[in-house]
């Protein structure tokens, strides 16, 4: 017998009545009415089904450690650094795992299934390598978490920089990360993104740097990372993240710059509620929003997903794991409001991401992994509008976690007696 049958559901391609068949734990069957019989049903008439979101930039050693030791005063992203640096000498192993596994269970409860974590490998002690490859393994069965080896005090700058990120590779962090940025000097970035560009071609692994978050028009190592990529053979294999000085570039750089990062297949990955928090902070009024261009680099081609970054540490202290919040805080930010960019900022959450993690048997054709979600919305556009409620999700066919329909009651006379926030939407659902 199947594991589960899906009955109506509507599609993020605007396909509707859609049943999704999964046995042993792969979609085996899409489509219309579809005879079978399972151990589980979810009639999931009226609401989209979506495969789960994807988190390709978060930071799981730092976060919920919010307050510890102490709250960031200016809330900038300098404080935010110095911060952890006060706070990761007296991190322990059991704190660091207990913490990320109170993220999962959040995250599962979003319907959030994979994450790509950045482990800061600045101590040269690794007790965030140790945890986080623990935690890897303890919610491989419910998360897909990827875990990139991020030299947060600098590849060169810190003391021990080099020989711990390549420590941490070692024990099995399977990402080469990286903040040319932060390094001294503009030529010692430059250098830091050849070296680690180096390593990954070396030992076969992808590479995910922050890159370029400040306003700083002049930070332009996104340019010399693309020129690595292409050097280097890792083309599709590279991602950016934040690229926040984009948003301050000269436009007949960038023009130059884009097709650039096009040819070498870097994956963007903007991260829009810490980009609108933490960039803009030396400037009085006008101040700039500092997220990357996400209209331009879509429309090059290129691949982009957004991330989470942070939820409750020294750098944010909102979040909750809610990648639909991300989205929403996109489409604001680029200022993408159209239906077909709301689309676009949907799969950008989704598909995308899950190209960039380079997730296997992610997505609801048949054969892929039986993973979804079905939310509290009609399509996609309502569910980011809505933030929509997670009413099931399913990992490998197995309903993991459930919420009840959020429903207001009303007691107002001539009114209706309950408020239901997907019904309430003035757009007509995608047409049957
Ligand atoms: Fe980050």
């Amino acid at each position: 017998m199947s594991d589960l049958i899906v009955r109506n559901a509507n599609l993020p391609d605007g396909r509707t009545k859609i049943d999704i068949l999964i046995r042993d734990g792969k979609i085996a069957e899409v489509g219309h009415g579809i005879e079978a019989t399972a151990r589980e049903e979810i009639d999931a008439t009226g609401c989209l089904v979506t495969p789960p979101f994807v988190d390709p930039h978060f930071h799981m050693d730092a976060t919920l450690s919010l307050g510890l030791p102490r709250i960031n005063r200016s809330g900038t992203l300098l404080e935010g650094i110095s911060l952890w640096g006060e706070l990761r000498p007296i991190l322990t192993r059991e704190a660091l795992v207990e913490r990320a596994l109170r993220y999962c269970d959040l995250a599962v409860s979003q319907g959030l299934l994979a994450i790509r974590s950045h482990v800061d490998t600045s101590d040269p002690r690794l007790v965030t390598a140790e945890a986080l490859l623990e935690v890897q393994e303890k919610v491989a069965p419910y998360i897909d978490l990827q875990l990139v080896a991020f030299p947060q005090d600098g590849y060169y700058r810190a003391a021990d920089g080099v020989a711990s990120l390549n420590r941490a590779l070692d024990m099995g962090i399977g990402i080469v990360g990286g903040i040319p940025h932060f390094e001294r000097t503009m030529a010692d970035g430059a250098a830091s993104v050849e070296a680690l560009c180096r390593i990954a071609a070396e030992r076969g692994l992808p590479v995910d740097m922050h890159c370029d978050e400040t306003d700083d028009p002049m930070s332009r190592h996104i340019e010399t990372l693309a020129a690595q990529t292409v050097r280097f053979g890792l083309q599709g294999r590279v991602a950016g993240s934040h690229l926040t000085s984009m948003h301050s570039m000269d436009n007949y750089y960038v023009s130059k710059l884009i097709p650039l990062m096009a040819e070498a297949e870097i994956n963007v990955i903007p991260n829009p509620l810490i980009n609108i928090m933490l960039q803009g902070r030396h400037d009085t009024y006008p101040k700039r929003r500092g997220m990357t261009r996400v209209r331009e680099l879509m429309d090059a081609g290129l691949n982009v997903s957004f991330g989470h970054d942070c939820v409750m540490d020294p750098w944010y202290s909102m979040g909750s794991g809610d990648m639909l919040e991300v989205g929403h805080m996109a489409i604001h930010v680029a200022q993408m409001a159209g239906i077909e960019d709301r689309l676009k900022i949907f799969e950008a959450l989704t598909t995308n991401s899950g190209k960039t993690m380079g997730l296997e048997g992610y997505g609801l054709s048949k054969g892929c992994n039986g993973d979804l979600v079905v939310l509290q919305a009609r399509d996609p556009i309502e569910a980011l509008r809505l933030k929509a409620n997670r009413l099931a999700v399913v990992r490998r066919g197995k309903v993991i976690a459930r919420a009840p329909r959020r429903v207001s009651e009303l007691f107002l006379d001539g009114r209706p007696a309950s408020v239901d926030g997907a019904a309430y939407a003035p757009r007509p659902a995608t047409a049957d």
